[in-house]
């Protein structure tokens, strides 16, 4: 799916293909240099990571071992309300491991703060964080952000992973909706 298929929906690319494309490998850069000689397990956040994550591993050199988990935040509408209930739990035990969490995107930054603390609780070596994406609340929240792809406004976005109602997760780039998609004018 590209922009011509979005039609009037899209409003705007805010991050081209080519712009994540060479952030992800400068990221990866990044995590075979300070990972290397470690034995690293990435875990996806799903499901918006899931284009982060295929994408961040294939430009690694390192070998890696991945894993994923589902949570959901507890409460109707969009916001976080902090509260996080677990869907699928990792199926590897972390223990003494190096733990890289990998996001699509930190918003409130709840998501993250809890999944943080409820890794750590495990025991891991480490347990860092790699966001593709950060809006500017989440600086207000005290979580550690290893590795941030790009700091954007305080949009709705959507592609590469994220959805509007689990619809544009397929671009391969991030923009933004035209008003009219979620009944604005
Ligand atoms: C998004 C995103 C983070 C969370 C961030 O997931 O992938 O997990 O919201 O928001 P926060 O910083 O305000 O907590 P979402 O709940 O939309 O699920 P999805 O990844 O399945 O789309």
């Amino acid at each position: 799916m590209d922009a011509a298929d979005m039609g009037r929906d899209l409003s705007n690319v805010l991050i081209s293909e080519d712009e994540l494309q060479t952030k992800i490998k400068e990221l990866a850069g990044q995590i075979d240099a300070d990972y290397a000689g470690k034995d690293l397990l990435i875990v996806g956040v799903l499901k918006g990571a899931v284009m982060i994550m295929a994408d961040l591993a294939r430009a690694l050199h390192i070998p890696v071992q991945m894993d994923w988990m589902a949570v959901s935040s507890y409460g109707a509408g969009t916001k976080s309300s902090g509260v996080v209930r677990v869907l699928k739990d990792l199926d590897t035990d972390i223990a003494n491991r190096h733990v890289l969490v990998v996001e699509d995107i930190i918003d409130s930054g709840l998501t993250l703060s809890w999944l943080l603390n409820n890794l750590q609780s495990r025991n891991p070596a480490s347990a860092e964080i790699c966001a593709l994406l950060r809006k500017p609340d989440a600086v207000k929240v005290p979580i550690d952000v290893k590795y941030v792809g790009f700091d954007i406004p305080s949009e709705f976005v959507i592609g590469y992973g994220l959805d509007y109602a689990e619809r544009y997760r397929n671009l391969p780039f991030i923009g933004t909706l035209a008003p009219h998609v979620y009944g604005g004018e």
